[in-house]
């Protein structure tokens, strides 16, 4: 399908209306503190849009997967108040969804003033995209916006159901990704190089077999580089390994050599006694992984292996989406901080999706140094495997 031939939110009345708009505001909280507010930055475009074009917002978003049940763990208040201080302007809170609080703070709205509903996966009717509770959620406004790039791939009544009952259009978040997307996919500059990281296969193998057709270097790391490593015979100790996915493994590695396709996969490895940061731990050969040992991170070795030919690509394009290894243990984020380094440093046309890889690229401090950091790890990987996204084919066409 066509994306970019969806409604835009230039394309729609929204002057004096009451406006829908789905946001992904599902960002990191500890301790009530956010501790990464990129995904309430990248929405404030359409926000500051809606309120200089003097519509009455609705702001609606998930937060983690509270599984259908009130919880304060869960409450969306951290968010309201951070993005107050970003707008500086009161945001209203409602205590529910789609009930009297809700209802009555959206009755009140006045033009460029914000509300913001609680979080909508308390209500159980919302990942089961219902029909009722999505009529229900739909009455509050006149006008529906999706800016929810991140959960773009979940068909679920806020993001889907709603479209059906309002008006519908994509904010300029969701269009910016669509079109960054769609550029790097579907015409790179070459060399296109992708990255794939992450634990499974089972995961990415859609992913993998789509990116054969387009890459000319494809680069497996992470936990699902074991299943490869096994398929090709090698001992690995203790490592992630998907016993049920070693055929497809062998037959990734045909189809890519059938293709004229590069297929790089790590050469030594960082393995532990454990799978703990505090583990007993060391660098080895891909062939001399210890029986009771594990993989938790790629050796010096590959990174040097990849990030030649990561520079040899310069000019290209590359798209990089999960980590080399356990990033959340700082024994074994190396590898993956070290190709974030690499990427920096080149001139290629950089896509980063996924959030262990996108966090390890704003950690370092390199954010500025790359195209573009997506807001979603799984719609990314949705349109790398060609699927299309359900909020998106749920939009009015233009
Ligand atoms: C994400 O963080 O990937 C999105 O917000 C989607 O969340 P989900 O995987 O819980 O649907």
């Amino acid at each position: 399908m066509n994306y970019l031939n969806k409604k835009t939110i230039e394309d729609i009345d929204i002057a004096h209306k009451k406006v829908l708009l789905r946001c992904d505001f599902n960002v990191p909280i500890i301790d009530g503190k956010i501790t990464d507010d990129r995904r309430i930055t990248e929405s404030l475009k359409t926000i500051n849009y809606l309120i200089n074009n003097h519509a009455k917002i609705i702001l609606c978003s998930h937060l983690g997967r509270p599984n259908g049940v009130f919880s304060e763990e869960f409450s969306l208040k951290p968010v309201a108040k951070r993005l107050s201080e970003l707008l500086a302007t009161p945001i209203a809170m409602a205590t529910d969804v789609v009930g009297t609080s809700a209802q009555t703070l959206a009755a009140d709205l006045k033009d460029g003033e914000i509300m913001l509903l609680e979080n909508v996966r308390f209500c159980k009717e919302e990942t089961a995209n219902d029909d009722e509770f999505s009529k229900k959620l739909a009455s509050l406004a006149e006008v529906y916006i999706n800016d929810a790039y991140g959960v773009s791939h979940r068909a679920h009544s806020s993001t889907c159901g709603v479209a059906k009952y309002l008006p519908s259009a994509i904010g300029f978040l969701m269009l910016k990704e669509l079109s960054i997307m769609d550029k790097a996919i579907n015409s790179p500059t070459r060399p296109f190089i992708s990255i794939l990281g992450g634990a499974k296969v089972s995961d990415k193998i859609g992913v993998i077999y789509s990116l054969l057709n387009k890459v000319d270097i494809l680069i497996l790391g992470g936990g699902m580089a074991y299943t490869f490593a096994r398929a090709r015979g090698l001992n690995i100790g203790t490592s992630l390994c998907e016993e049920d996915k070693l055929d497809i493994a062998r037959e990734v590695m045909k189809e890519a050599e059938k293709k004229g396709v590069k297929l790089l996969m790590p050469v030594d490895f960082v393995v532990a006694s454990a799978f703990s940061n505090d583990a007993d731990f060391k660098t080895v050969d891909e062939t001399e992984i210890p029986n009771d040992y594990m993989g938790m991170d790629i050796g010096p070795k590959s990174v040097e292996l990849f990030s030649n030919e990561i520079r040899k690509a310069d000019g290209g394009t590359i798209i990089w989406n999960g980590p080399m290894g356990v990033c959340e243990f700082k024994n074994f984020e190396k590898g993956t901080k070290a190709l974030a380094q690499v990427i920096a440093e080149t001139n290629l046309v950089s896509v980063i999706g996924g959030g262990d890889s996108a966090a390890a690229v704003k950690q370092m401090g390199l954010s500025d140094k790359m195209t573009h950091i997506s807001t979603g790890g799984g719609a990314s990987l949705k349109l790398l495997e060609g699927v299309d996204l359900p909020a998106v084919v749920a939009i009015q066409d233009k």
